[in-house]
């Protein structure tokens, strides 16, 4: 044997590290549709931890749709959209998520991406290169996602970018910040509702912060699209707004239930998106098959049918708000199917989700970085395909397990 290799041993030495911490993650692996009962090594699990929100990722119509796009379009792509890869049906799908934005965006185009991820890379480093000299300023809510997370520093390292950071229930310093902010192009950046807390963005104000400084507002709305509004357009709906300055972005695994993401803005934005956003650019463009079936989604989500999975939601969290009461445990005041229960140490989440496995239910302990140090939680969330009593279930279990875990912890 030659000698060891020393990144193997660094990689090693790390992830002991976060064994250490109790922060090294764990993949667990199904054997079953994504739904909400799951079957997880040979045991049946209730799960109350994806975000199939309107439990579509195992609709008929929807798997129908998918084997009728792959007869169709065949199952690969072959290339990115600029080179041949953009077909009739990603241009279809493109149209028709326009439609869902055009009473809140002016002169709207869609773009579809096969990730969330890569949209909000797009998206972020695509438009600070729009400032003359990349000198932008970027605004960016504290509690962001990851992937826009990521689209910051991005665009901060290929950019001459200013990066400021703001809290999302207090726009002082932000407007403070861009008083002060003599730069050529402003982006303020933020979650439409924060995925680990689920509460919802000051949309308006934040759009009255953005018109008063000449500034573009980028809305991540992967937690809303679908599930906010009345026909779940999401956020914008939701929020009646209508502006020629907002970005928004949807993702399309979640709600929607099949995979994918688009940013609707501004033609002249999106025209702009299409020349320069280099993820967009160079990736693969996403199966059309994928495309085909996300026609049918949209066609369920803003139907009779999504209108009824969202009431059934909303029904859901109603009932979670009033019976769900702790002795000791808090939860927040979320009004979106993401309901965290904030249990601090790592520990202590690791130990109630462990408890809860021990009983039947998936809910995974989230912890640092995707929260805050010192916040890790259970993140409950809810499907249309859960039944009331499925939730009062969860709820006297929850009670159980409460008790269970601050004996052992206050042991
Ligand atoms: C707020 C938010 N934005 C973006 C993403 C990324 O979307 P995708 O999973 O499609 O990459 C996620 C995914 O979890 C998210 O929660």
């Amino acid at each position: 044997m030659n000698k060891s290799f020393s990144a193997l041993k660094l990689a090693e030495e790390q992830v002991t590290e976060l064994d250490s911490q109790l922060l090294k993650r764990k993949l667990r692996m199904t054997a079953s549709p994504c739904d909400v009962e799951a079957t997880v090594d040979n045991r049946q699990l209730k799960t109350f931890c994806s975000n199939d929100y309107l439990g579509l990722a195992n609709h008929p119509d929807l798997i129908d749709a998918l084997a009728k796009g792959a007869s169709k379009y065949g199952v690969g792509s072959g290339a990115s959209h600029l080179i041949s890869g953009h077909s009739i049906a990603h241009d279809l799908l493109e149209k028709k998520l326009a439609t869902f934005q055009s009473q809140h965006i002016a002169q709207v185009r869609a773009l579809f991406f096969s990730t969330g991820y890569l949209a909000n890379l797009t998206a972020v480093t695509g438009l600070a290169r729009l400032a003359p000299h990349s000198n932008a300023s970027i605004y960016s809510a504290k509690l962001n996602h990851a992937s826009l997370i990521d689209g910051v520093h991005l665009a901060s390292a290929q950019t001459k970018a200013n990066v400021f950071l703001f809290d999302h229930t207090n726009l002082e310093t932000l407007t403070e910040q861009l008083k002060k902010d003599r730069r050529p192009l402003k982006l303020i950046v933020t979650d439409g509702v924060f995925s680990m807390d689920g509460d919802i963005a000051p949309v308006q104000p934040l759009l009255n912060i953005a018109s008063e400084h000449d500034a573009i507002l980028l809305i991540d709305d992967a937690h809303g699209f679908g599930v906010l509004g009345k026909q779940g357009h999401g956020i914008l709906e939701q929020e009646q707004i209508y502006s020629d300055r907002i970005v928004y972005i949807g993702t399309l695994g979640k709600a929607a239930g099949v995979s994918g993401a688009f940013i609707c803005a501004h033609e002249s934005l999106i025209e702009w998106l299409v020349q320069k956003g280099r993820p967009y650019i160079y990736s693969t463009a996403t199966p059309p098959a994928i495309a085909h079936a996300l026609l049918k989604s949209l066609e369920i989500i803003e139907g009779d049918e999504g209108n009824k999975r969202r009431t059934h939601l909303y029904r859901l969290i109603k009932i979670w708000q009033e019976e769900m009461v702790f002795d000791t445990w808090v939860k927040t005041s979320s009004c979106t199917p993401i309901q965290p229960i904030v249990l601090g140490s790592n520990a202590n989440a690791l130990e109630a989700a462990k408890q809860l496995d021990e009983v039947g239910y998936w809910i995974p302990a989230i912890r640092p970085p995707t929260v805050p140090v010192g916040s890790a939680r259970l993140r409950i969330t809810f499907s249309a395909n859960h039944s009331v009593d499925d939730l009062q279930k969860l709820i006297s279990t929850l009670k159980v397990i409460e008790r269970n875990v601050s004996g052992k912890i206050s042991s």
